[in-house]
């Protein structure tokens, strides 16, 4: 597999592509007057341009081509259940008709919260934001907040949202927030060592993804989180799970599956059942800083807590028993499984990362277990799987990234690997 076969294949992807997409074309040219780049969201966009969506239901979307495709981001892994499922619409109507949001609470709120506390060992208290950015951002400020301390510690090639703290160093980012903002290796234990022992006594919290979302879905490794665990309570500083993709993997999230138990953590995507939602949870201790009159930190939000958010979240943790999360996992690793079967046959320099229902494609053949490799994978041979992928009726993630849902059959699973299997063969044939 040759780099001028890669981009001759690229190219007749990329004439399919606009060849089967002239609406979507049409209205991204319109939209781009008034978006920048004509999206609302970055992280959705790719060139030349994504399909502008009319419809989903279950896990099929249909765009302005009407081109069906089987949704395997399913809104960058938010849509558990898939598109517009009946008990999910039901409850957000119900509750959108007694009204969409109030300057008081609601009885929605305060049931999602008892579910995620009875769910989550380590969740005695929560708080609801709007989205996942909100909810990492207020974790980073209890932190520093219960510590007295000026530091975050992030890892590399990790997402927790647009804030400052998560996206340091950026444009628009003053240099004196980067200088609070500590970086560590993932996976590295000696490595981290040495950043954090640089740190100690700074350092209020460290934030970490149990498997890596953006960079690549790379799993951390057990030991790796019991590492982190000890040196938070040897350094006094808190440690923060950021959930926020990873709740998918099991009714009590992936520190359930290591039984880890981190002082805070951050939620977002499924809890809201496909609408806006972020929460941030952990030590009453800690969350008590979040009280109104006996807690140092104010913290508002006009649609916190939202009542029609938390009436779809609520339907949808409901739907996941341990059943269904352990089904729709197994299904993910089989898939996982399939697709390094087909891309090792077909020799393609490419693998699959994955973590129970998540998964990603990766254009490299390196073994993934940082996000370094992720980062170093070639992009013509991305953007052609991507793109070949997207022609042949299922939508992915520009950068590989996917998940399942409970409304996806075999078939759009088999479908996948036919679809993978006919993209790498035909490259193999040059
Ligand atoms: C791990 C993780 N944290 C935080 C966020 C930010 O969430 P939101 O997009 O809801 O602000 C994301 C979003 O993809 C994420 O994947």
């Amino acid at each position: 597999m040759s780099a001028p076969e890669i981009d001759r294949a690229l190219r007749r992807a990329e004439e399919e592509y606009l060849a089967r997409n002239p609406r979507s074309r049409e209205q991204s040219e319109r939209a781009a007057a008034v978006l920048p780049g004509g999206t609302t969201r970055t992280t959705t966009f790719f060139p030349p341009f994504a399909p502008v969506l009319e419809s989903g239901s279950g896990c099929g979307i249909v765009d302005l081509d009407g081109n069906r495709r089987v949704d395997f981001l399913n809104n960058y892994t938010s849509l558990i259940l898939g598109h517009a499922h009946p008990d999910v619409l039901a409850a957000a109507w119900a509750a959108a008709a007694r009204g969409t949001a109030f300057s008081s609470p609601t009885e929605q709120e305060v049931r999602l919260a008892e579910m995620m506390a009875g769910r989550v060992a380590s969740v005695e208290q929560i708080r609801f934001t709007n989205s996942g950015t909100e909810a990492t951002m207020a974790a980073l400020r209890l932190a520093r907040a219960f510590t007295g301390r000026p530091l975050t510690a992030r890892f590399e090639g990790s997402y927790h949202g647009t804030h400052d703290y998560s996206a340091a160093p950026a444009a628009g980012v003053p240099a004196r927030i980067g200088d609070l903002v500590v970086t560590l290796p993932y996976n590295d234990i000696s490595g981290c060592e040495a950043v954090l022992a640089e740190n100690a006594g700074s350092l209020a919290a460290v934030m970490v993804e149990p498997v890596l979302g953006a960079g690549g879905v790379v799993a951390a490794d057990r030991d790796f989180l019991d590492f982190l665990r000890e040196a938070a309570g040897r350094m006094g500083f808190l440690l923060v799970f950021d959930e926020i993709v990873t709740f998918r993997l099991h009714q009590g999230g992936a520190q359930a599956v290591h039984g880890i138990r981190p002082d805070l953590t951050t939620f977002g995507k499924i809890i809201g059942g496909g609408f806006p939602i972020g929460a941030v949870g952990g030590r009453k201790d800690v969350m008590a800083l979040l009280h109104p009159t006996e807690g140092s930190i104010s913290w508002g939000g006009t649609f916190n807590g939202n009542p029609v958010s938390a009436a779809a979240g609520i339907v949808t943790l409901e739907s996941l028993t341990a059943d269904a999360i352990y089904d729709l996992n197994e299904k993910g690793e089989w898939l996982a499984a399939q697709l390094n079967g087909v891309l090792e046959k077909n020799q393609a320099p490419a693998r699959v990362t994955g973590a129970g229902s998540l998964f990603n494609i990766h254009a490299t053949a390196e073994e993934i277990t940082d996000s370094r490799p992720v980062r170093r994978a070639d992009p013509r041979l991305g953007k052609l799987i991507h793109l070949g992928l997207m022609n042949r009726g299922f939508f992915l993630a520009s950068r590989g990234m996917a998940c399942l849902s409970t409304a996806m059959t075999q078939a759009d699973l088999d479908g996948l690997v036919e679809a993978v299997e006919d993209l790498t063969a035909e490259l193999d044939g040059g």
